[in-house]
């Protein structure tokens, strides 16, 4: 069987809205990803939560720290059993290393993958980074991730194309997918047949699933659309 290539981003407060949605859709699917808001919220329990009902876990808390700080964070969220966690490569190989470290401890199947610019840095912004380009600084980002022995990246599936690694084992895990015109917050917004065709390894979505009438057939749907 194909791997899952959904996620559904599960950008809620309450336990009642995870809840609702959960109870309509299916952990042969998709898979979840929980991040800073819900988790600070409630901690590894909702991990435990979501997993006792099947549901594999992306935990995107975006960890970016000194290497102990994050070898331990990194330690204490495989020790979850979370399928995927994220950490920031602008930490530098020390820090990545110490990640990969802590997930080959805990958890050895775990992916660890590297955020590059985050999608909301303005060129203002980057300015400090001393590339002109964003899409250079993604480029360095992305081979430092693949060089440390990352399982991959987190980037807009515009990125891909201008990213440098070939290898067919390196994930691309892509936000911003959207069904329709409406790009709500995103620079760009790819629909998830382009996404996959541009080389995304697994798509990252959130309102167009979370806010549709019927999320079960809205994720079939996308299923089918990119078989
Ligand atoms: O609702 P939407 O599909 O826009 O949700 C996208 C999800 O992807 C959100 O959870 C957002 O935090 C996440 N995201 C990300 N990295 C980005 C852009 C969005 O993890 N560069």
């Amino acid at each position: 069987m194909l791997d899952k290539k959904i996620i559904i981003a599960l950008d809620y407060d309450s336990i009642t809205d995870v809840d609702s949605l959960c109870n309509q859709i299916n952990p042969t699917q998709c898979r979840l990803k929980v991040g800073k808001q819900l988790f600070t919220r409630y901690g590894g329990s909702i991990i435990k939560n979501l997993q006792n009902q099947d549901f594999e876990i992306f935990l995107d808390l975006k960890f970016h720290d000194i290497p102990t700080t994050v070898y331990k964070a990194c330690r204490a969220a495989f020790d979850l059993g979370v399928w995927m966690l994220n950490i920031h490569i602008q930490g530098g190989e020390r820090m990545i290393k110490a990640a990969l470290k802590a997930r080959d401890e805990s958890n050895p199947s775990g992916k660890l993958i590297g955020v590059t610019a985050l999608t909301s840095l303005n060129n203002d912004d980057l300015s400090i980074y001393n590339f002109n380009e964003r899409s250079s600084l993604v480029n360095h980002l992305a081979l430092k991730a693949y060089n440390c022995g990352m399982d991959g990246i987190v980037c807009s599936p515009g990125d891909i194309s201008k990213i440098g690694i070939s290898d067919d084992d390196f994930q691309y895990v892509t936000p911003g997918i959207r069904l329709n015109q409406n790009k709500d917050d995103h620079e760009q917004a790819f629909t998830p047949q382009d996404a996959v065709k541009l080389g995304a390894s697994y798509l990252v979505l959130g309102r167009a699933v979370t806010e549709s009438d019927n999320p079960d057939a809205t994720i079939k749907s996308i299923i089918k659309s990119i078989d």
